[in-house]
């Protein structure tokens, strides 16, 4: 297969010979699949869901029988929306859609106008399901993937259930996007629902972030190799910082965004399992429960914030107008359905610890934030000072603490920072650098995120999923600086140009202890138009 870049940075596969793809390992899903999406004529099936189930069809890894049922209050033509998701795949896809195979590929779609509330719909549904299982003449898998805001998520659990829907343990499951919930309320609430009609073994909710290979080698790197787990604690570790930048906007989900902020849309979930990762116990084996069993205890550990020290412990901020590479952007308040006085941040900064014997008094720094001056997002393990400095004050001038950078995107792979002996006459120590790069390393292409979720989800393994408990110790952790800031309007709005690195406030919040943020590392980009 010969790869291209295109102009979004992805990598584009067409017909001939070209690096390997991991997806070649993944084998094809033995029994059939009956895919249902509902609000699945959104922006997140154009820009992903549909991408990625052509990734896995390219790759055979869907099943020989599989039907793709959209179902949307939008009241569209199937052709016209057929069409759109072309648009979305020749963009996002890491494969070429030529005419030939995106007909093939497309066959397998069909749209449903459905307004969810509505009982008879269900019933229709069923029906369309029954007739699938008898043409197809197998027990079929159905997976409701539920891709709708999620004050739909109880409606449309009680409504499968009363259809008879969710009643297959085996063969029945339902898919939640995140936001699960807006607070630890609505998330129960909707838990309760859901939990009414679904066992939680038929449950899965998507953190995207579970599904990037970076993300998942975490734990190999950190179980498969003595090395570093003996000094992964709080005699060797002075701080961890966890940062998500991302470069763009909230591009056309100005609406969605004004009523989720940065804490609810990406800490909440992203930051708070890569901080999992990071500071969870070995677990016993790699069995879904097990590997959530330890990582839930880390939530559980996390120290509660009193909410008079939330403005001392998390920073805010907006961005306004400023400069990104070498164009001018907006400031927030001024993009497509966002208020001209809005107070939601795009920016979040917090300092955490996690009460255990490990990580006692080890602050762990997480922080994300739009339109920030590069799209990064890398985990860093400082290390701490050695306790006596042997060398002579000339000698150590630029001397660094060992820092280990887990570099997730775009940049992808493992940096180890540590002092070596400048070559010369003079003993002079400087920091130099180890890299592993999966692009050298490995060769091929990582799949995307949603390849692999959306295997797993059909497979039914649901390790890099989120159990319950999980997502309500997240909101838990957060709700103190929900509930501040939401008692509390920031009057400093927008503190932050966009192309910056954020508010000054979240680089006090590190510099109060003597830490700093980390810069991006130095590792080669994965594809270099991917740092766009
Ligand atoms: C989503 C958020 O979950 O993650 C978006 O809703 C964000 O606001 C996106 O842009 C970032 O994902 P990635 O994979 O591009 O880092």
């Amino acid at each position: 297969m010969a790869k291209n870049d295109d102009s979004n940075g992805k990598i584009r596969l067409g017909a001939g010979p070209g690096p390997a793809h991991a997806l070649a390992s993944y084998q094809r899903p033995e029994q059939p699949v009956a895919l249902v999406i509902f609000g699945g004529a959104g922006d997140l099936t154009w820009r992903k869901v549909m991408p990625a189930l052509y990734d896995l069809y390219k790759h055979a890894c869907l099943p020989e029988t599989f039907a793709i049922t959209i179902m949307d209050v939008a009241g569209l033509h199937e052709k016209e929306l057929i069409n759109h998701f072309h648009e979305g795949v020749k963009q996002f896809s890491q494969h070429e859609a030529t005419t030939k195979d995106w007909r093939e590929f497309s066959g397998h779609i069909s749209y449903f106008k459905a307004d969810f509330t509505d009982r008879a719909v269900y019933t229709q549904l069923s029906d369309r399901l029954a007739a699938l299982e008898k043409k197809w003449g197998a027990n079929l898998v159905s997976i409701f993937y539920l891709a709708t805001p999620p004050r739909f998520f109880g409606t449309i659990a009680d409504m499968l259930g009363d259809t008879g829907l969710a009643r297959k343990r085996r063969q029945a499951r339902i898919l939640l996007e995140k936001p699960i919930g807006h607070d630890l309320k609505s998330m129960q609430k909707i838990n309760r629902a859901v939990s009414a009609r679904f066992h939680e073994s038929q449950i899965f909710r998507i953190d995207h972030y579970l599904g990037k290979e970076t993300v998942r080698n975490i734990l190999a790197f950190r179980f498969a190799n003595l090395l570093f787990e003996p000094i992964w604690d709080r005699r060797y570790v002075d701080y961890v910082t966890i940062t998500v930048a991302e470069q763009v906007g909230v591009e056309n989900r100005g609406g969605y965004y004004e009523g989720a902020g940065a804490l609810r849309d990406m800490v909440q979930n992203h930051l708070l399992q890569l901080l999992c990762l990071i500071a969870m116990e070995p677990p016993v084996s790699f069995e879904a429960d097990e590997v959530r069993n330890k990582k839930v205890d880390v939530l559980h550990a996390v120290r509660e914030i009193p909410g008079d020290a939330v403005s001392s412990v998390a920073v805010r901020g907006q961005y306004g107008p400023g400069v990104i590479g070498g164009k001018k952007v907006p400031g927030y308040r001024q993009e497509p359905g966002v208020a001209a006085t809005s107070s939601t941040e795009t920016y979040a900064a917090l300092k955490l610890f996690v009460d255990n014997w490990r990580w006692q008094d080890v602050p762990f720094y997480l922080r994300t934030g739009k339109r920030l001056a590069e799209h990064s997002s890398e985990i860093v393990i400082h290390f701490r000072p050695v306790p006596h400095q042997s060398f002579p004050l000339e000698a150590i001038v630029s001397w660094m603490p060992v820092s280990l950078s887990l570099c997730i995107q775009p940049r992808e792979g493992i940096v180890l920072r540590f002092q070596a002996k400048k070559p010369g006459a003079e003993v002079i120590l400087e920091p130099v650098e180890m890299n592993f790069s999966y692009r050298q390393a490995f060769g091929t292409i990582l799949p995307e995120a949603y390849n692999t979720l959306l295997w797993d989800l059909m497979i039914g393994d649901a390790t890099i999923f989120m159990r319950t408990d999980q997502v309500e110790a997240a909101w838990s952790v957060l709700a103190p600086v929900l509930d501040y800031w939401q008692s509390e309007p920031p009057d400093d709005f927008p503190n932050y140009a966009a192309g910056s690195w954020g508010p000054q406030d979240a680089a006090s919040l590190l510099a109060r202890q003597g830490c700093a943020w980390p810069f991006p590392s130095s590792l080669p980009p994965a594809h270099p138009a991917m740092m766009v």
